[in-house]
C-alpha cells in the first residue's frame, strides 16, 4: 500500500466507512475501526481491531493513536444533516471539536495522512449553477457549519506545519446503505422501495434535483486521493461531482425496471427548498488536474448498479 500500511477509520461501520474498509483491506492495509455503533458481522473481517466508543472520548482516541500507531486516518465519523439540526451542540461536539482534537492527536502521534469527508452543504443554499470551485462557503445548516470549521482547521495545520490534510467535498451520495433517517437521501430510498415493491412518496417536487455521485465512485475517490503524493495536492479540499437528475427522471428510469412501481409526490417544503438550494453541477477541475480524478458512474449506470446491489446484495 502506497503511503501507509496501517490506518484508522473513524465511523468505520457507517455507509461509507464499511466500504472504505473493504477497499483498503483488499489493497493490503491493516485496519482499525472506531465507531459508536457495533460492527455488523460481515464487516468484522476487514478490521484487525475494532474500538467501540465515542469519538468525543479524548482518552480513548489518544490511547488508540498511541498504542496502535496508525500511519493514516480516514475520518468519517459524523452526525449527518438531520441529526445535526436536531441537536446542534452534540453536532458541534462530534463533528467539529472531536475532529479538531483528532487532528491534534494525529499530529502529536506523527500520523502521515489525514483524510476528511466534507460536503457541498458547506456552501449554503445561495449557490450558482454550475458551482465554481472558489465559491464562498457560507453554510446555512449546522452540518455544513461544522464541516466548514474542520476544513478551516485542517487547512490551517496544512499551511502552518505541513500536516497532510486531504479533504473531499461530496455531493449527495447514491447508496443502498443510505440511512433511512436521512430525508435528503430520498433518491437512494426510492430505489430501495422500487426493488422491494413498496410504494414511495417523494418529499420534493418533480423538477427538484441535485449534484450526485454513486457510492463506488465515492469510495474510489477516497482511495485514490490517499495514494497521491502530498506535493501534488495544491488544495486542502476538492469538490467532486458525478451527475444530476430530477425526481421525475428517477421515477421514469425506475418504472422502466419496475413497471408496477407506485410513487407519489408529497412535498416537504423544508427538504424541497434545501435540496433546490444545492447546485446541480459542481465544477471539479482541480481534482482532475491535481490527481487525475475521473467519474465512472453516471445516472443510468448508477441506477442499474443500485438495483443490482439492492437485489443481490441482501441489503
Ligand atoms: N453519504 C453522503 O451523502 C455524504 C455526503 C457528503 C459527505 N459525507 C460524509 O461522509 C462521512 C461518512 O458518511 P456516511 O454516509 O457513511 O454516514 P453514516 O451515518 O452512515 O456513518 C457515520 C458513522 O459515524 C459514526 N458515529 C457517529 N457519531 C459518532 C461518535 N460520536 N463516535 C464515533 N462514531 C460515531 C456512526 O455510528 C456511523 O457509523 C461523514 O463524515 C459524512 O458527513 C457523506
Amino acid at each position: 500500500m502506497k503511503n501507509f500500511r496501517k490506518a484508522l477509520i473513524t465511523g468505520g461501520n457507517g455507509n461509507l466507512g464499511r466500504l472504505v474498509a473493504q477497499k483498503l483491506s483488499a489493497k493490503g492495509a491493516e485496519l482499525l475501526c472506531l465507531d459508536i455503533h457495533e460492527t455488523e458481522q460481515d464487516n468484522e473481517k476487514f478490521y484487525k481491531n475494532i474500538f467501540l466508543g465515542d469519538i468525543c472520548d479524548q482518552d480513548l482516541v489518544n490511547r488508540i493513536l498511541k498504542d496502535q500507531r496508525p500511519q493514516a486516518i480516514f475520518h468519517l465519523a459524523s452526525l449527518l444533516s438531520g441529526s445535526s439540526e436536531i441537536n446542534i451542540e452534540r453536532s458541534w461536539q462530534i463533528n467539529t471539536t472531536a475532529s479538531i482534537n483528532l487532528m491534534q492527536a494525529a499530529k502529536v502521534c506523527d500520523v502521515d495522512l489525514f483524510f476528511f469527508a466534507s460536503t457541498i452543504a458547506t456552501y449554503g443554499s445561495k449557490t450558482v449553477d454550475p458551482l465554481p470551485e472558489d465559491f464562498m462557503q457560507w453554510p446555512e445548516n449546522m452540518y455544513g457549519v461544522t464541516k466548514v470549521a474542520v476544513e478551516r482547521f485542517g487547512s490551517y495545520l496544512k499551511n502552518t506545519c505541513g500536516f497532510d490534510f486531504r479533504c473531499l467535498r461530496f455531493p449527495m451520495v447514491l447508496s443502498p446503505f443510505a440511512p433511512l433517517s436521512a430525508k435528503t437521501a430520498y433518491p437512494s430510498h426510492a430505489c430501495r422501495s422500487a426493488v422491494i415493491g413498496d410504494p414511495f412518496n417523494f418529499p420534493v417536487s418533480r423538477d427538484t434535483g441535485m449534484s450526485c455521485m454513486f457510492l463506488d465512485d465515492v469510495i474510489r475517490s477516497i482511495f485514490e486521493i490517499s495514494q497521491v503524493p502530498q506535493t501534488s495536492l495544491k488544495s486542502h479540499a476538492y469538490n467532486l461531482h458525478g451527475f444530476h437528475f430530477t425526481a421525475q427522471e428517477l421515477c421514469e428510469i425506475l418504472i422502466q425496471f419496475y413497471p408496477n412501481f407506485e410513487y407519489s409526490f408529497e412535498i416537504d417544503q423544508y427538504i424541497d427548498i434545501l435540496v433546490k438550494g444545492w447546485p446541480n453541477e459542481v465544477i471539479s477541475d482541480s481534482a482532475v488536474l491535481d490527481w487525475n480524478w475521473k467519474s465512472e458512474f453516471f445516472f443510468e449506470e448508477s441506477i442499474s448498479a443500485m438495483i443490482k446491489l439492492l437485489t443481490h446484495g441482501q441489503i
